[in-house]
């Protein structure tokens, strides 16, 4: 009789051969492991998965019944709140949430010093051989300024890290804010990419399975963990960094004060179209609003006209309504905006990492355990 199938969806040319050895040492007792990126393969193949990973075609994940774990090559997982609830049950869906961490960050990061080091100004003055310095008042700094991360899970808490080693206020906006342990808060170091994996993974768990707050919650007795003495630490570099977490519900009075406001949201019903014309009323001129979410989340004509109104002082997205974003967009042209090609979890060491995220997870699944990133589906991330 044909054994059961662990499908990889890949080009097998690209899998580097001691990884291709590592699932078949792991898996080849119990599984055919095969690898291929062919539908037609994978769909004469599908009455035998499985176990899936990597590229799969979203429809057969969702109709071929006897795939029981699919693990997803990206973090987004929006889609899964259209499995229908019969398939639901029965499947389970991983994402690589957590090793995007860095890049993201680092992007942000990057998109945000565009303008509070006028360095777009300076790289268009370069082609021109323009030596122009502007004024001071041009140039800012982000030590002591008010930045609001809206979805501080494993990239968000990697893009609170980064600024608080600046010095910036950092205010991270959460579903489940009781959830936030004050760790979150004391990053004026930056934790390596490791720990912050497996942070996003503890709290899955933690978060997904027990319903439980963590202890640093009773301790502070206030879910904001606003306790700004404790929160607040000199850091190597002699910069002031502090923070606090809220919920969704304080969004607007957060985004109201900020210099920067930072979206690594996932989509889910209460994110789509959230960034609307109200929002970008609430924003002070002085602010930059960076995206790196999902593209639906931003009313896109609002906030051109709000740049075009210099209603806010600039914005970076990373992802937009429709991507490709087609050459003739409005968009392209819009004052103050810098726009990156959807890139922020692109990474030399992609592979690497999400890679390491499923051999983990097989093992998980080999030997009957609880599997890490697990995506709620009611939720979609
Ligand atoms: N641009 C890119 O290339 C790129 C790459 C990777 C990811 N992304 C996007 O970034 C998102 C986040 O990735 P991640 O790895 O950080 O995910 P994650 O670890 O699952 O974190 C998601 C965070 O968002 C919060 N959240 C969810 N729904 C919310 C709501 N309605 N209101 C307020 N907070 C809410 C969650 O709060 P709780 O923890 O309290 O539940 C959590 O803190 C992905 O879903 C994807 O859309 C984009």
């Amino acid at each position: 009789m044909s054994r059961d199938v662990l499908l990889l969806g890949a080009d097998p040319q690209i899998v580097p051969p001691g990884d291709r050895e590592r699932i078949q040492e792991l898996a080849g007792h119990r599984f055919e492991v095969l690898i291929t990126e062919d539908r037609d393969r994978i769909e004469h193949l599908a009455p035998r998965i499985r176990v899936a990973a990597r590229h799969v075609p979203r429809d057969i994940v969702t109709r071929y019944r006897n795939i029981e774990w699919f693990q997803q090559w990206y973090a987004g997982a929006e889609w899964t709140r259209d499995i229908p609830e019969s398939r639901a049950n029965e499947l389970i869906i991983t994402n690589t949430s957590g090793i995007h961490a860095a890049g993201m960050a680092e992007q942000i990061l990057g998109g945000v010093f565009l303008f509070t080091r006028r360095l777009r100004r300076a790289c268009h003055a370069q082609t021109q051989r323009d030596w122009n310095p502007g004024t001071m008042a041009e140039y800012s700094e982000l030590e002591g300024k008010r930045v609001v991360v809206a979805g501080y899970g494993a990239v968000g808490r990697r893009v609170g890290a980064l600024f608080r080693c600046l010095g910036s206020e950092v205010i991270g906006v959460r579903r489940r804010p009781l959830h936030a342990d004050s760790s979150e808060l004391e990053g004026h170091k930056v934790e390596s990419q490791e720990s912050e994996d497996q942070k996003s993974e503890d709290h899955r768990l933690s978060g997904d399975q027990s319903g439980e707050h963590k202890l640093g919650d009773e301790a502070s007795g206030d879910h904001r963990l606003r306790d700004r003495t404790s929160a607040t630490e000199a850091s190597g570099s002699g910069a002031r960094a502090s923070g606090y977490v809220v919920g969704m519900e304080e969004l607007f009075d957060v985004a109201a004060d900020a210099d920067v406001f930072i979206s690594v949201l996932p989509l889910t019903p209460e994110t789509e179209d959230l960034f609307d014309a109200r929002f970008f009323e609430v924003l002070p001129q002085r602010a930059i609003f960076v995206n790196f979410g999902r593209g639906t989340q931003v009313d896109e004509r609002e906030l051109a006209d709000a740049l075009s109104r210099e209603a806010i002082s600039g914005a970076v997205l990373d992802v937009t309504r429709r991507e490709p974003l087609p050459a003739d967009d409005p968009l392209w042209s819009v004052p103050n905006l810098v726009i990156t090609p959807h890139t922020g979890g692109f990474s030399d060491r992609y592979w690497e990492r999400a890679f390491a995220v499923f051999l983990a997870n097989l093992r998980r699944y080999l030997q009957g355990e609880q599997l890490r990133n697990v995506v709620d589906f009611h939720q979609g991330y």
